[in-house]
């Protein structure tokens, strides 16, 4: 049953889309049996390009304050997945609550530190640096009202180098990411697997 049916995942990003190229990869070479339905950004994105050169429906939604509402409306029914690659709007309590444990984010950071409004992309890397951390990384988590608090789903550690500086430790952390991404995926595909199969 599940394999007539592939999982379906929207990935919404703000930027470059690396991940997104992860799971583009990984999907194509079988790695995730699962199916991208579309990208969407919320400010222009190179990683739309990377969508369209996929062949990945992908378009940019307005910023403004119907952007989760909007979101509901182009994904409801359609996916059973979404995926925060990167992206930088804060979903609204009520998109939340509709979509309870179909919403994971991808943080540059081992939550629950330096997580929360304000701190995405270079802004974390530049903190830990500043407060002198021995360690950082990225974790995958469930998306809740409380802006990265929800339950962590993936997490991996690594050491910062003598002279880190916030580009380095960006470099570093986007290459754990990638497959710290997708096996997250993995992971959920086999829960959800699990409980229909049980
Ligand atoms: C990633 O490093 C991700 O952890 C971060 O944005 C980057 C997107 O890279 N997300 C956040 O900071 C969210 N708070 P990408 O566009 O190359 O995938």
């Amino acid at each position: 049953m599940r394999d007539e049916q592939p999982f379906r995942l929207a990935v919404l990003i703000s930027g470059r889309g690396s991940n997104l190229q992860a799971l583009i990869d990984a999907v194509r070479s079988g790695q995730l049996r699962a199916r991208i339905e579309c990208a969407i950004a919320d400010r222009k994105a190179y990683g739309l390009q990377r969508a369209a050169a996929a062949g990945i429906p992908s378009f940019q939604l307005k910023r403004d304050e119907q952007i989760s509402e909007n979101i509901h409306r182009w994904l409801a029914g359609r996916v059973d997945l979404i995926v925060l690659a990167g992206f930088l709007s804060i979903l609204s309590a009520e998109f939340c609550k509709k979509w309870v444990g179909k919403v994971i984010n991808l943080h540059p950071a081992l939550l629950p530190q330096y997580g929360g409004k304000g701190f995405y992309g270079k802004r974390v890397h530049r903190a830990v640096i500043e407060n002198g951390e021995k360690e950082s990384g990225a974790t995958v988590h469930y998306v809740t009202a409380g802006v990265d608090k929800g339950e962590i789903i993936a997490q991996q550690r690594l050491r910062l180098s003598p002279g880190e500086s916030p580009d380095s430790l960006q470099q570093k952390i986007q290459r754990i990411e990638h497959p710290l991404l997708v096996g997250a995926i993995q992971k959920l595909m086999a829960e959800r697997g699990a409980r229909i199969v049980g």
